[in-house]
Parts: C-alpha cells; sequence; structure tokens
C-alpha cells in the first residue's frame, strides 16, 4: 500500500463552549473536551485508512488549563504513526476567546488516541503507512513508536500478572 503523507488526514474541529458544558465548578466539563478530541481523532483516522476505523485505547490524555464559558476551542489532529492496522492519532487542543482576535491561542489539553481500522466484520483491516513530511512530523513519529511500546509492554505485562495471580 503506498505511504499517506501526514497532510493527507490532518484536520481540526472547533466548538464555542457554552453553559451546558460546564461542571459544578463552572469550567469546563473534561469530558466535553474529551468528545471532541475523539471525534476529530476518529475523522483523521477515518481519512488515513480510507473507512471505518474505531477506537482501541485513549491515554496521554493531559489537561494544561481549564477551559471556560465562551472559550472558541480548536482540536487540530493527524496521524503519528501508523501500523498494519492500528493508528496513533496525537491532538493539541487550543482555547482561545470567541469574541476577541488577536488574542494568542491558549493550549489547554494533548492527547494520543489508538484507532484500529477494521472491516465489515469488525476485524482489523491493513492500512497504509504514513509518510512524515516535516521535522516535527519526524519528532512526533519517534515519539509516538516510544508510546506503543510502553502500551504493549503494560498490556502484556499486567496479563501475565494475571495469569500468574488468578483471584
Ligand atoms: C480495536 C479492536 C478492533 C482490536 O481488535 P483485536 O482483535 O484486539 O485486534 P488485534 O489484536 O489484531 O490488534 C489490531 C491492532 O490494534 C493494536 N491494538 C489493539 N488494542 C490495542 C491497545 N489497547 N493499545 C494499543 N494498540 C492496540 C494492535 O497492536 C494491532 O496493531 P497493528 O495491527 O498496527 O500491529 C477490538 O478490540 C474492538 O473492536 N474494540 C472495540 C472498539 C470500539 O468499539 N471503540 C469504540 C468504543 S465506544
Amino acid at each position: 500500500m503506498d505511504p499517506k503523507p501526514t497532510s493527507a488526514a490532518r484536520t481540526s474541529l472547533s466548538h464555542i463552549m457554552t453553559a451546558v458544558d460546564t461542571n459544578l465548578l463552572g469550567t469546563v466539563h473534561g469530558g466535553v473536551i474529551m468528545k471532541l478530541v475523539d471525534d476529530v481523532a476518529g475523522a483523521v483516522a477515518q481519512r488515513h485508512s480510507g473507512g471505518p476505523a474505531v477506537t482501541a485505547a485513549m491515554d496521554g490524555m493531559t489537561f494544561l488549563q481549564p477551559v471556560r464559558v465562551g472559550d472558541l476551542v480548536h482540536a487540530h489532529a493527524q496521524v503519528n504513526w501508523a501500523g498494519r492496522s492500528s493508528m496513533e492519532v496525537g491532538v493539541r487542543v487550543l482555547a482561545e476567546p470567541w469574541d476577541r482576535a488577536g488574542v494568542a491561542p491558549t493550549r489547554v489539553a494533548t492527547a494520543y488516541l489508538v484507532f484500529v481500522a477494521v472491516d465489515d466484520q469488525g476485524q482489523p483491516r491493513a492500512i497504509p503507512p504514513v509518510l512524515p513530511e516535516t521535522p516535527e512530523d519526524e519528532r512526533r513519529l519517534r515519539e509516538a513508536e516510544i508510546r506503543r511500546h510502553h502500551r504493549l509492554t503494560r498490556r502484556d505485562e499486567i496479563l501475565a500478572s494475571r495469569t500468574a495471580n488468578p483471584l
């Protein structure tokens, strides 16, 4: 399968936060940001893999700053790494006032999600490799490989521990 450049699937989603998005503290609920992140990452995964893709894991979700009512929130996403059927999508979330131009957006969250491309039986299917286009893309690819190694090692170690210590 021919590699696809990173820019081919990269996309963004934006949302103005209102009173329905808040938690009991009055700031925006983390789950609202997570939904936006999953939505934009899903669009990227579908675009890269050319068909259905499901969320297999979401990790490294870091909330850096609170988000408030009246913030215009942008989630930017791209494929960082692609394997046989799975891909890591990185998402950067920025916020700026919805009604004022010229205010530099603040980074409010970052997330890494694993999507698996599936066929019509829900079974993993092959996807194209990703072709990094910039030094930044190369860095993301290298770091995604480190995260994948840690994810799979952690999963294998936990399964081995359960096998060794049955309830
Ligand atoms: C994701 C899913 C299709 C994977 O099926 P599976 O039988 O475990 O598939 P495999 O073991 O062959 O793994 C397929 C790929 O996913 C990767 N993968 C699976 N689970 C993973 C995890 N938790 N973390 C990282 N990678 C994972 C594997 O490493 C493999 O990658 P590769 O093909 O690029 O080498 C299956 O678990 C599933 O359908 N999950 C539910 C997804 C869903 O409904 N999401 C929405 C939630 S509302």
